[in-house]
């Protein structure tokens, strides 16, 4: 079931949550075509990855969105997940000898390792985020975790008239459902310029 089949019917909030969603996970289902048994371990693995960092985005996501009900303990699993399969896992995933087909991983990877990584960085923090989020809300999603809240300092941090450069620190005060929304971003960003559909 293509994962944007949750956005049928919703009043999804934001909606920009649920068409990200659509973007970046496009390919939950099957891979298909190429039987998956010739393909080298390097790259089955990363595939797993990325489907468990798109599960685990499908939960994040039913939760805020009230499909599923909040629970802080698996609300911070998911986060979890997410942060152990980006960042430097992410990273030592795409060894330059795996990439071009059958991978969908484009060549461009091994000339643009800076970038690459940085995205792979950004899904981690992000998702450190949203995990820290859970620890302060036990009960329930909390105001302080929704999009838009306590938009003003970020906003203007993010406009650079706070001196901290826009690190960690500046993002750990971002609303969760921000970050969750910057995340998908992050997915999508790192598809669109170095993964190719490969059928
Ligand atoms: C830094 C780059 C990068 C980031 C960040 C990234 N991906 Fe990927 N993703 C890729 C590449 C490259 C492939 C193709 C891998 C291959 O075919 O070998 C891929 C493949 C996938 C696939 C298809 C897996 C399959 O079975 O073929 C899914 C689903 C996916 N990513 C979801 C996500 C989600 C969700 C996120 C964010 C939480 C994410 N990705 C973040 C680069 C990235």
């Amino acid at each position: 079931m293509r994962i944007w089949i949750i956005a049928h019917g919703s009043r999804a909030r934001p909606p920009g949550i649920v068409i990200l969603l659509a973007v970046c996970c496009a390919m939950l289902g099957p891979v298909p075509s190429i039987g998956s048994d010739t393909l080298p371990d390097v790259v089955k693995g990363r595939r797993e990855a990325m489907k468990a960092m798109a599960n685990a985005c499908k939960k994040i996501a039913g939760m805020f969105e009230g499909k599923l009900p909040y629970d802080a303990p698996a609300f911070k699993r998911w986060a979890d997940t997410i942060k152990a399969h980006s960042g430097a896992a992410l990273m030592a995933e795409f060894p330059a000898a795996s990439l071009g087909p059958p991978s969908g991983a484009k060549y461009e990877i091994d000339k643009s390792r800076d970038e690459f990584d940085a995205l792979a960085r950004k899904v981690a923090s992000f998702a450190s985020v949203i995990s820290a989020a859970a620890e302060q809300a036990p009960d329930d999603i909390t105001p302080q975790m929704r999009m838009g809240a306590g938009m003003s300092t970020i906003g203007s941090s993010l406009l650079g008239k706070r001196k901290i450069a826009a690190g960690e620190e500046d993002i750990s005060k971002l609303p969760a459902e921000h970050a969750f929304h910057l995340l998908l971003q992050e997915c999508s960003a790192c598809h669109a310029k170095f993964r190719e559909e490969i059928h």
